[in-house]
């Protein structure tokens, strides 16, 4: 069995590679995740997670020989996940890469009407790149189409030389005009010229160099509402699940669809760094509902488990989603022991760098427990 170390350490391995697979925001350390598996679950053992981000509770799961199911909202986040877990052969995904850069002349005209922010970002035959994979990947349906996107999508932009754009954060795009006026008051109003056929190629050769990873669990990643989803799942499974393991959305503080607005740009919606209205995409900042969305989801969880199931909840240490959190759990999960432990933060952390500040930080994990544990 390979170990958490080869994993989490280095990039020796095909595992290390396409586990790291995806920038995402409030991510699970790739350690934490292997070691939740290890510790409160078996082989052949049934995982779920209602929140699942870039998926690495599942691609975890996926390694270590368990069946697992992961549901997100995000696209972005869903793309990495679905794609970690099974990504297309490389000669397919290179080949899908070299239509769509021939394709990219079509779209001469149409950059030359692109608002300043785009121009600004992206070099012309980058940007000419880009609309060629919007409107020609078929992210929804093809794998190969999947796996070429969630590729461009992790070097759609980053710090400069790292990314297909102009000077930006990886995680998170920034606003269309404070980015402009950055990069102009910072001597930056030109894009970088890359050629992203070359670009894209090595990045995609390196993923691969190690081969991909010897799965043995049955594991899937589901696009869409957990609200929605979980109720029918639970009412056509078969199986029970031996361990919930999740970290919901933090009141009030992230907002996963504004935070990717330029990925989510790339996969075909209107280029808006503006916070969506739709339900379960915004920061979460109606208390009310975020209240609605951790007792939707997890009373519904609660018949799909197993007797003596564990449940493992990562979660914000601010007062309001901790309280929250503890009191849904409690409701829904009454005779399990509650277990809780403070992972204060002790180096500065994304929140932190990219503006949201609170008196109290850090994480707290809660972990429900009935029956015989798993005996180590
Ligand atoms: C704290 S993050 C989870 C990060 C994840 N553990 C990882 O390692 O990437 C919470 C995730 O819940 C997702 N989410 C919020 N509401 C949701 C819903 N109703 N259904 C499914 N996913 C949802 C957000 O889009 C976000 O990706």
């Amino acid at each position: 069995m390979i170990s958490i170390e080869q994993i989490v350490k280095g990039h020796k391995t095909a595992e290390s590679r396409w586990a790291r697979f995806g920038p995402y925001y409030a991510m699970f350390p790739l350690e934490f995740a292997f070691d939740v598996v290890d510790k409160y679950s078996n082989t052949g053992d049934y995982i779920i997670d209602p929140f699942a981000g870039r998926g690495s509770s599942i691609f975890a799961s996926s390694i270590r020989g368990r069946n697992a199911l992961g549901i997100e909202i995000n696209p972005v986040g869903w793309l990495y996940g679905y794609v970690k877990l099974s990504p297309s052969p490389k000669t397919e995904v290179l080949c899908r890469l070299q239509e769509i850069y021939n394709n990219r002349n079509q779209y001469e005209t149409e950059i030359k009407d692109m608002h300043e922010f785009f121009r600004l970002c992206f070099c012309d035959e980058v940007l000419k790149f880009l609309l060629s994979a919007r409107d020609h990947l078929d992210w929804r349906n093809t794998d190969i189409d999947k796996t070429l996107m969630a590729i461009i999508l992790i070097h759609l932009h980053g710090k400069l030389g790292e990314g297909l754009s102009n000077q930006m954060k990886m995680t998170k795009a920034m606003g269309m005009n404070y980015s402009i006026q950055w990069w102009k008051a910072h001597n930056l109003a030109t894009p970088p010229e890359i050629n992203p056929y070359h670009f894209i190629n090595k990045r995609i050769v390196w993923r691969y160099e190690k081969g991909v990873i010897s799965k043995t669990g049955n594991c899937k990643m589901i696009l869409g509402d957990s609200v929605e989803h979980i109720p029918s799942i639970s009412r056509y499974n078969k199986h029970k699940y031996s361990l919930l393991f999740t970290s919901p959305p933090y009141c009030s503080i992230t907002d996963y669809h504004a935070d990717q607005w330029l990925r989510l740009w790339l996969l075909g919606r209107v280029a808006s760094p503006i916070s969506s209205k739709e339900k379960h995409k915004g920061r979460f900042a109606n208390r009310q509902e975020y209240r609605n969305l951790l007792e939707s989801v997890f009373s519904s969880c609660v018949i799909m488990m197993k007797e003596n199931s564990t449940v493992y909840v990562r979660t914000d240490s601010r007062q309001y989603t901790f309280e929250t959190t503890c009191d849904v759990l409690k409701r829904y999960f009454p005779d399990y022991k509650m277990k809780i432990t403070d992972r204060p933060v002790t180096k500065r952390t994304q929140t932190d760098v990219l503006g949201n500040t609170s008196s109290k930080k850090g994480e707290i994990d809660i972990v429900l427990t009935r029956g015989t544990m798993k005996l180590h």
